[in-house]
């Protein structure tokens, strides 16, 4: 604890990731908005909303007009008051998860695991990188994929049956490429790829479908079904919604021009009240090779000048680097002036039939393209559906859909709630109030002249289009979720390491190395609204009752930054994962905040769930529907270092799985 009180903030321990750098040219900062954004961040979520759901209505800057004014050594009130029931664990840098007591984590289908009991068992390491008897592109498509990310489990069957049987479906992030080829840290280098490795390196991409089942208390099996399925950067998928017949999309390849193959990247997630599941594409842009690289002072940045008309659109998603090594082998991956409507066909969200594992994934362009973080899926009274989205880069923005009816009507007429709708971009208001602004093609200034030919260059320039509007730029906006008893929803801004990033009421320390969790709730509470209100849930870091003056506002005893994973569960527990910096070097971990127990100082309490291991992002949290099962994904255990961890029947590499609680007495998770 010392440790963390202790430890000023050090922007030279913080791991930048692909998405940590800014492809936003149009957010300068200026210091009379910096000055006017501090002045005014009291604001906000006063009284009536909190006081109508019967809460406390403490507001967080109410009386806090200094950016980082945190009183130390407030009382709080006794915890135990409210959703939380569990014991607070110690922040830690082992290589074991832990848990509270009184509850127990079992690792489950890491990275590797046979879809079917006669599939290929997992080996480490490519035949084609010298590693005899290692796994295939072939073994691969036959097993869980690499990197767990977001995940949901669909029930089978009703009542006490649907939490004991289910699909677990699983998003895979990426790959690291040295683990999967040499079962080593080391990667091949870049001209050793066989065509193979690179078949194995896409095959460990994407989702998988996984029919599980409850034992006994604790302990799941994976259950051999018809259902189980990989979906991998090799899936014949099609295109649904306004922009589907666009030639922007289309690459003139004879046998699949106007169909896109494959997801990749799919960090977080979503799913449907119709039973499906929605991946979302996140960082497509760094599989592409094919752009030329220039000198800026010492560093080599790309150059996109050759591309012409296309640059912008190419510069603006920062498309290029070749970091999977894919494509010298893989031509698709190739761009060139000209020929770039392959990498148009990632960044959208997929719609996947988990129950049917004949179907085909559908690439629903009605909800924009950007780096997609999630899709959080919320139904109003009227049985529309909002899509909570985010765009996880530095300076870009929060998103959502609205469809157009009610779903099942939608559906009764053939039609995908998902297809029909508007899309949103959000700008935060730095007197507590928001705009949601339509992504409508002839309004607002999305006109031919100002590039945007028809809505479907609308859709497929979505961060073009946001610019024109002016949306608020966010600290890297990660996972969004709604919690169902308040309606109120919530989105995790990860971090903001830039010393030169735009400072507004909605993003206020500049640079934000640790994060925050931004939430509004709509007008009226009605999700198809087109204002809103919002404050800051917390702020993350070292504590306010550290001496460091991070501006953080939670309590050095529940330290933590980047947050990322988010969700609501239907008591309306925000369970809150990490991935990235910790105060104190700590390992990534995850944290309840109960809303409902708001301190004198305006902030929830919140207390440490879970810790990894060394190395490990957590990401991926759903329960069973009766809540007495919860599964988590641990995510690169060891990054590239000695940890092996599951440590599985002697395996000595670090393999990404889910974490299997419980509560030892067959308890509400949380409780
Ligand atoms: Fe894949 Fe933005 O985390
Ligand atoms: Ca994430
Ligand atoms: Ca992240």
């Amino acid at each position: 604890m010392t440790e963390l009180a202790d430890r000023p903030v050090d922007l030279s321990d913080l791991n930048l990731d692909p998405d940590d750098f800014s492809s936003n040219p149009s957010t300068a900062p200026c210091f009379q908005e910096v000055a006017a954004s501090r002045m005014s961040r009291r604001t906000v979520l006063r009284g009536g909303m909190l006081a109508a759901a019967g809460f406390m209505t403490t507001s967080l800057f109410a009386d806090t007009p200094a950016a980082y004014a945190a009183p130390k050594g407030k009382a709080v009130p006794p915890k135990g008051a409210g959703l939380l029931g569990f014991t607070a664990i110690a922040p830690s840098k082992m290589d074991e998860v832990v848990v509270p007591p009184g509850y127990t984590a079992v690792p489950f289908i890491p990275w590797g695991t046979p879809l079917q009991p006669n599939g290929p068992a997992f080996v480490p390491g490519s035949p084609d990188a010298g590693v005899t008897g290692g796994n295939t592109a072939a073994d691969q498509e036959q097993q869980v994929g690499m990197h767990h990310d977001g995940m949901h489990y669909f029930p089978i069957g009703s009542g006490r049956n649907a939490s004991l049987r289910g699909l677990l479906v699983v998003n895979h992030e990426y790959t690291d490429e040295g683990l999967l080829h040499t079962a080593t840290p080391a990667e091949p280098a870049p001209g050793a790829y066989t065509l193979e490795m690179v078949r194995k390196s896409q095959a460990a991409h994407g989702v998988s479908v996984v029919e599980v089942r409850e034992d006994q208390h604790g302990s799941w099996k994976v259950v051999p079904s018809k259902s189980n399925r990989r979906i991998t950067a090799n899936t014949p998928m099609t295109f649904s919604g306004p922009a589907a017949d666009s030639p922007l999309l289309d690459t003139g390849a004879p046998a699949n021009g106007s169909n896109p193959v494959g997801t990749i990247n799919n960090c977080s997630h979503g799913y449907t009240p119709w039973g499906t599941y929605l991946a979302c594409e996140e960082n497509f842009n760094g599989y592409f090779g094919g752009v030329p690289t220039k000198k800026i002072g010492d560093e080599d940045v790309l150059d996109y000048t050759s591309f012409g008309d296309d640059a912008e659109l190419l510069d603006r998603y920062g498309v290029g680097g070749n970091r999977y090594s894919w494509s010298p082998t893989d031509k698709r991956f190739a761009l060139a002036p000209g020929d770039v409507e392959e990498v148009n066909r990632f960044g959208w969200v997929v719609e996947i039939d988990p129950f049917t594992a004949s179907s085909t994934p559908v690439k629903r362009t009605a909800l924009g393209r950007i780096k997609h973080e999630g899709a959080f899926v919320h139904v109003t009274k009227g049985g529309r559906v909002v899509v909570y989205m985010g765009d996880d880069q530095r300076n870009d923005y929060a998103y959502k859909f609205v469809s157009s009816g009610n779903w099942k009507s939608l559906r009764a007429r053939g039609l995908s709630p998902l297809d029909e709708g508007t899309l949103y971009v959000a700008r935060f208001n730095n007197d507590g109030s928001g705009t949601w602004l339509p992504l409508i093609h002839g309004e607002g200034g999305l006109t031919p002249e100002a590039g945007f030919a028809d809505q479907a260059e609308v859709l497929v320039k979505t961060r073009l289009a946001a610019d024109v509007l002016e949306a608020t730029p966010m600290d890297r906006p990660e996972w969004t979720t709604v919690d169902q008893t308040t309606g109120m929803v919530y989105l995790t801004l990860t971090n903001n390491t830039s010393s030169s990033k735009e400072i507004n009421a909605a993003n206020p320390r500049k640079p934000n190395p640790w994060g925050h969790i931004i939430r509004w709730q709509e007008t009226g509470n009605d999700h198809t609204a087109t204002s809103f209100r919002w404050d800051l849930f917390l702020l993350a870091g070292q504590g306010r009752d550290s001496e460091t003056n991070d501006g953080s506002t939670i309590l050095a005893e529940d330290a933590f930054g980047s947050p990322d994973g988010l969700w609501a569960d239907p008591d309306g527990r925000v369970w809150i994962q990490t991935d990235g910096s910790q105060p104190g070097k700590v390992n990534d971990q995850m944290l309840a905040a109960d809303p409902r127990t708001l301190d004198s100082n305006g902030v929830p309490e919140v207390r440490r769930f879970l810790t990894g291991v060394r190395g490990a992002e957590v990401t991926g949290v759903i329960t069973t529907p009766d809540q007495r099962t919860m599964f988590v994904n641990l995510q690169h255990p060891g990054d590239g270092g000695l940890n092996t961890w599951p440590q599985e029947k002697g395996v000595l590499v670090p393999r990404s799985s889910t974490v299997v609680i419980v509560k030892n007495d067959g308890g509400v998770i949380g409780t």
